[in-house]
């Protein structure tokens, strides 16, 4: 009963998944959590009120103008009450009149009037979603701190295929649980949570010259990494983020180490490992190396080339064998069996907890602003993310190593 004594108001919106909201609420009250619901009408014409009646067991909120039967101002009372709000499904609609303010019927009366975290979960036919409008109301609502839980791809309602249905409920009620029992909303101070801890951010892929003018290196863009150490400056660490190539700009109040090679990059982190309290090592780090740079542009010749290349450090594996104190984030980037790969690299490396990224997947890895990870910790405990940005996910590893670090006897 993790969920004891919260209580959480859940906007339904008139869209097909309003179905999927009743196996939310069930989960929720199974969890322990005192349960509100309010629907739009349009909700109603795809579920009735009376199920979620019984299903959370209190009276559902759908006019505004009804008789009050358990409360003063009903809008003002729910929106106070939520230690949370959750609207799933979110229709283009309510999502749009969030962005602007509307306040035009109880769900969107509530919105306006809570201070609860709010969290969206999208769920709409592709091209509405994919819409601009639609990607510019949502930005909108994250920069206000709403909490978006991306929706997932597969077959739609409506014929189609693609971006847009409701993440399981079991992934929703997850993602909530997480955060009404994560510090961010139990009341305490966030922003101060890393305060006193160095916290070592790699990012970026190193890039391994061949002559002055070419050179081997990967895809990664620093987006990650970034996202950490941004996020990790906002709790009040003290962030030495050693980056490699990346047109990304430096974020506030972090200190950026400029590196281009593995090698460059290994000496940075080790210089400054052992002052630190954790390391989280996002790089996408060249395991190979030419095994000679040439002084000069190499010319070419009818012949093919072969290029010879011998291995480079890994750094992580370093600093898992001299870690004495400090709680080690690795990242796998695998494009098959991940799970089992990132395991076996968490083991080898000495890690607290591994990073399991599929970079298969266009929405998830390399480049993308969005990810799609499994994190998994030093006893074996695997626990799955759907997709989300970088920045949310930035978070939620950050959560983990507050937690770690707060285990650590200093
Ligand atoms: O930068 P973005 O475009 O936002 O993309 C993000 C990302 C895909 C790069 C990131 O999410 C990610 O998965 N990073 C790890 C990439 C990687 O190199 O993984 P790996 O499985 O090859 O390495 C395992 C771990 O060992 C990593 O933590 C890596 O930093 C480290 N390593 C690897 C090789 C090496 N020589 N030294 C290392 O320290």
């Amino acid at each position: 009963m993790e969920l004891q004594g919260k209580k959480i108001v859940v906007g339904v919106t008139g869209g097909i998944a309003a179905y999927k909201a009743v196996e939310i609420v069930s989960r929720l009250r199974k969890a322990g959590a005192e349960v509100h619901v309010i629907m739009t009408k349009e909700a109603t014409e795809f579920v009735t009120e009376l199920t979620f009646r019984e299903i959370s067991g209190q009276p559902v909120a759908v006019d505004m103008w009804e008789k009050v039967t358990h409360f003063n101002v009903e809008h003002i009372a729910l929106a106070q009450l939520a230690d949370l709000m959750l609207i799933a499904p979110a229709t283009a609609n309510i999502i749009a009149k969030a962005a602007v303010g509307i306040a035009d019927d109880m769900l969107a009366t509530t919105l306006l009037a809570t201070k609860a975290p709010i969290f969206m979960a999208p769920a709409m036919n592709t091209n509405m979603y994919e819409n601009p409008i639609t990607q510019r109301n949502i930005a909108e609502l994250k920069s206000r701190g709403f909490h978006i839980i991306e929706p997932a791809e597969g077959h739609l309602a409506c014929g189609t295929s693609g971006k847009g249905r409701l993440p399981e409920p079991v992934d929703i009620v997850r993602i909530v649980s997480e955060a009404l029992t994560s510090q961010e909303l139990t009341g305490q101070d966030l922003t101060c949570q890393l305060t006193g801890q160095k916290i070592l951010v790699t990012a970026g892929g190193t890039i391994e010259p061949l002559d002055p003018v070419r050179y081997i290196g990967n895809r990664s863009t620093g987006r990650m990494g970034y996202a950490v150490a941004e996020e990790a400056a906002r709790r009040g660490a003290d962030v030495v983020l050693v980056s490699g190539p990346t047109s990304l700009k430096d974020p506030d109040g972090v200190r950026v180490i400029r590196i281009e090679t593995a090698r460059q990059m290994r000496e940075a982190v080790l210089q400054e490992f052992p002052t630190a309290s954790a390391v989280i090592k996002s790089a996408a780090v060249a395991d190979y190396r030419p095994a000679a740079v040439s002084e000069q542009k190499i010319k070419k010749s009818d012949d093919d080339l072969t290029l010879q290349l011998v291995r480079n450090p890994d750094i992580l594996l370093e600093l898992g064998q001299m870690k004495e104190h400090q709680v080690l984030v690795g990242f796998a980037a695998e494009t098959c069996q991940v799970e089992e790969y990132a395991r076996k690299k968490l083991a080898k490396k000495n890690l607290d907890f591994i990073v399991a990224n599929d970079v298969s997947e266009a929405d998830a890895g390399f480049g993308v602003e969005t990810n799609r990870i499994k994190l998994i910790d030093r006893s074996g405990k695997m626990t799955p993310y759907p997709l989300m940005s970088k920045k949310e996910l930035a978070g939620i590893i950050l959560d983990h190593v507050s937690a770690a670090l707060g285990k650590i006897d200093r």
